[in-house]
């Protein structure tokens, strides 16, 4: 036997004839803060080369981001008001709303994602209304939840993107849509959402660390796989049209396993945290840029998922069309 597997290794050529998997700038998801206060806006200290943007900023964002390729952005609000029930959030006039509005009538072809979360917006920081025994309510949540879509929904969202990770509000959102008339509205669950450390740098960026606790009595603990199959299967079964596993980087395994067992579009989130540290090692001349970014986000494909939600996907896309 003389089995050479450097034989298909020997030039680019063949490297690329026999290349299983490629990233494609279609399927990235370029993440987007859009800030109701002009003061809010600039640059985020732990996430270098990404700011919050004003309503304006974002428009031209969005249409620089469609010049260069991408097709989809997800957008998070930084309100100029918080209170206890989260009311900016479900304020017609609210900055996600407009913010909506404004890039699918400058740009129609982008997919508008809109996450669908009240912990920017509460003063406590919390994702949920906050009970008297200072626990998150899931249901009087879900309410909250329902409302605020119908809203993004009304404001021409093609996605919401629910990431509170309270029970049932996948069938809850579904039917309030439905009856609303929005039934071309997808909903792209966070099934899978971790109580992560790599969120740290996204607090900064979108002012919502809790100001007492954390959020695991809501989000899930990391340890677990099999109860990220159960949150998946649940989710699919209330409709979702997407799901999704947050963060990337740590859980591949999850991605993997949720990749065999399901056959729904299968979204990973490389989390603030994720790019934080890429690009710390970066700055710091400890990695070299390109070839670990690339690395990285073919691993997601590799574990096999179909969209990827990531802070580098302009400059991969930049780079693809260059
Ligand atoms: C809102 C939300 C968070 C992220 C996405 N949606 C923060 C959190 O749950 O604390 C994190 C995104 C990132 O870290 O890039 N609930």
């Amino acid at each position: 036997m003389n089995i050479r597997p450097r034989r298909l290794r020997r030039t680019p050529v063949v490297r690329s004839l026999v290349r299983e998997h490629a990233v494609r700038v279609e399927a990235l998801v370029m993440p987007m803060f859009v800030a109701a206060r002009a003061s809010d806006a600039g640059p985020i200290s732990s996430m270098p080369g990404i700011s919050r943007l004003t309503l304006e900023q974002a428009v031209a964002e969005a249409r620089e981001l469609f010049s260069l390729g991408l097709r989809s952005v997800l957008l998070f609000g930084i309100p100029d008001r918080k209170d206890a029930v989260a009311s900016s959030n479900y304020d017609p006039n609210g900055i996600v709303q407009r913010a909506i509005a404004a890039i699918k009538q400058a740009i129609p072809e982008m997919y508008v994602i809109a996450d669908l979360c009240n912990c920017e917006y509460t003063d406590h920081g919390h994702c949920g209304i906050v009970d008297e025994r200072g626990e998150i309510d899931n249901d009087e949540t879900v309410e909250l939840l329902v409302r605020t879509a119908i809203t993004y929904a009304q404001a021409g969202a093609d996605v919401v993107a629910p990431s509170d990770m309270m029970d049932g509000r996948v069938e809850a959102l579904r039917s309030s849509l439905d009856a609303h008339g929005f039934d071309g509205v997808a909903i792209m669950a966070y099934s899978a959402k971790y109580a992560s450390a790599f969120y740290g740098p996204f607090r900064e960026a979108a002012g919502s660390a809790p100001q007492f606790g954390d959020r695991r009595s809501y989000q899930m603990d990391p340890p677990n796989a099999r109860e990220a199959m159960r949150e998946i299967a649940l989710d699919i079964e209330e409709g979702a049209d997407v799901v999704m596993i947050k963060p990337a980087l740590a859980y591949l395994d999850v991605v993997r396993m949720a990749r065999d067992a399901f056959d729904v579009p299968i979204a990973v989130y490389n989390v603030s945290g994720e790019f934080s540290m890429l690009m710390a090692a970066i700055e710091r001349g400890w990695l070299e840029r390109d070839r670990s970014i690339d690395e990285l986000l073919v691993s997601f494909v590799r574990a096999g998922a179909d969209i990827i939600i990531t802070y580098f996907a302009k400059e991969y896309a930049r780079r693809a069309s260059s």
